[in-house]
């Protein structure tokens, strides 16, 4: 799968893209990630990607020029044309739906904003997919970027170690959250581990985290229990 991001800070993914589950995939080849900067498809001295408002208001806003001339030369770089993304706070929430119908795709080409946003003709010129991560404002575009690209991945076959790992994690199990899990020590500061996963039934344990599932969803998000109601 193949990531195109258009940015004015590519420097920002240095450090992301070399955290191990990301940097072992881009090594095998199972995840292409490339960066783009609006600003070399600027034709001024000053490389200019930002002007005011017309009509007055706070803050700069990216103009259009250099937002489609770099799309349009990033979209030929690859055989598959891709879905357009922009990270947006106006977008469609992501979510574990979301994330699966985006992991479908072979290329996704993010467009990350910056100070106001974009000229709004970029929207409706190149009709991307606007994402939001969630109800509040970032900086910009660039940690949404992150953290699309980071849950994306996850369903790129291969991607994770041990398959069934994407499977049981919350939301994936007929949208219920994961069950409580433990590791060594049997006990700690007076806590200690449920009975039943140390006495190797695996029926039982089944059972058990099954229950435990609805419980916590229950408890900590009723929404979700209300949501796969209604399906
Ligand atoms: C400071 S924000 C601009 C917000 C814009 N003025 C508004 O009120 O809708 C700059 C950029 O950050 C990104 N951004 C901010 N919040 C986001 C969110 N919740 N989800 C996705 N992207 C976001 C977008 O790319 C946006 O263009």
């Amino acid at each position: 799968m193949r990531f195109d991001i258009l940015t004015l800070f590519p420097q920002i993914f240095d450090g992301y893209l070399q955290q191990s589950l990301l940097n072992k995939a881009i090594e095998s080849g199972l995840v292409e990630v490339q960066r783009w900067d609006f600003r070399d498809w600027t034709t001024d001295r000053r490389r200019s990607v930002d002007d005011k408002p017309f009509g007055g208001g706070p803050g700069m806003l990216i103009m259009c020029p250099p937002v489609f001339e770099c799309y349009e030369h990033v979209v030929r770089q690859a055989a598959e044309p891709g879905r357009l993304i922009m990270l947006s706070p106006q977008g469609r929430r992501l979510d574990h739906e979301l994330v699966r119908e985006l992991a479908g795709e072979r290329r996704l080409i993010l467009l990350c904003g910056r100070y106001e946003g974009f000229d709004e003709r970029i929207r409706e010129g190149l009709a991307p997919l606007e994402v939001s991560v969630g109800d509040f404002i970032t900086n910009g575009g660039e940690v949404p970027a992150m953290l699309l690209i980071d849950a994306v991945i996850r369903h790129v076959p291969g991607v994770l170690g041990d398959e069934t790992s994407s499977r049981y994690e919350s939301f994936a199990e007929a949208g219920l959250l994961e069950y409580p899990q433990y590791t060594r020590p049997r006990e700690y500061r007076g806590m200690k581990v449920p009975d039943v996963l140390l006495e190797g039934n695996h029926q039982e344990i089944a059972r058990w985290r099954r229950e435990q599932s609805l419980a916590r969803t229950r408890q900590k998000r009723p929404d979700l229990l209300a949501d796969s109601l209604d399906e």
